[in-house]
């Protein structure tokens, strides 16, 4: 069990602040153990990729190893998938999913949901509507972890000029990659030139619905985003704003870098 050095209470949502990243992971995947464990055993979990919660995903890999918990009968739905992309591409989601989680434990393959990279454009609009009715039927999503971009972006849901009630209904949806995700992007694919440049997204309307809400930012590169989608205005300009409108489910899991400017 880690603790946090600190919890603050803003705007309506809980923030942890650790020493560090590691001890926060930590944290984050006892957090989500505890919700597979309180659904007894059959919770449905919404999932990030990126950088940012690799050591979740290897202390949930461990608790599983060590016969602590598992995955039978959770069911996962992840937030984003570039697009177009294979699955056997190692830049793809569903690849990194496969490495960092779906490999190691024992959740049942059939429901391991990944938005899919290779669906024909003409039937992507159906597709992501048909993930938001298979999350629904599923009874909707128990938890939804979440990393943030540097410039405040939530899946791949980006900073827009919409109003805040549309902003609020976007549904899963195939999107394109704002310039900062795209530079943010460029390791991975060998360069900015080189980035998918549009991506399927689980939308803000769907990722709001979840019952709890566990967001993950560390370093310094986060802190300007973290305090404005704290305690800055709700705005569609900075996507995780818009969970300011969902009191009482959003808990902030931050180190002390990325806590610096609330
Ligand atoms: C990933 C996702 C993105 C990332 C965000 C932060 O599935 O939805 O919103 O969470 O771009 O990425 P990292 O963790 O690489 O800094």
């Amino acid at each position: 069990m880690s603790a946090p050095a600190r919890v603050l209470s803003l705007a309506g949502a809980s923030v942890q602040v650790f020493v560090d990243s590691s001890s926060a992971c930590l944290a984050a995947a006892d957090a989500i153990a505890r919700t597979i464990h309180a659904a007894n055993g059959r919770a449905v979990l919404g999932l990030a990729t990126g950088a940012t919660p690799e050591p979740v995903y290897a202390r949930l890999v461990g608790l599983h190893r060590a016969g602590e918990l598992s995955f039978a009968g959770v069911t996962t739905y992840n937030l984003d998938e570039y697009y177009p992309i294979s699955p056997l591409d190692p830049r793809s989601y569903r690849a990194y999913m496969h490495r960092h989680l779906f490999a190691h434990v024992d959740l049942p393959p059939n429901r391991a949901h990944v938005l899919d990279g290779t669906v024909p454009e003409a039937f992507a609009a159906e597709h992501t509507a048909q993930y938001d009715r298979w999350i629904a039927a599923d009874g909707g999503l128990d938890l939804q972890l979440l990393g943030i971009g540097r410039n405040g972006h939530i899946g791949f849901n980006e900073p827009s000029e919409l109003a805040v009630d549309e902003a609020l209904k976007l549904p899963t949806r195939l999107v394109s990659l704002h310039p900062v995700t795209r530079a943010d992007a460029a390791r991975e694919f060998d360069g900015e030139a080189h980035v998918i440049p549009r991506a399927l997204t689980v939308g803000v309307a769907p990722i709001l619905a979840a019952r709890s809400i566990l967001v993950l930012a560390f370093g310094p590169r986060k802190a300007e985003a973290v305090a404005e989608a704290v305690r800055g205005p709700v705005t569609p300009r900075l996507p995780a704003s818009l969970l300011q409108t969902v009191p009482g489910k959003v808990v902030w899991v931050l180190d002390e870098a990325a806590a610096k400017g609330l």
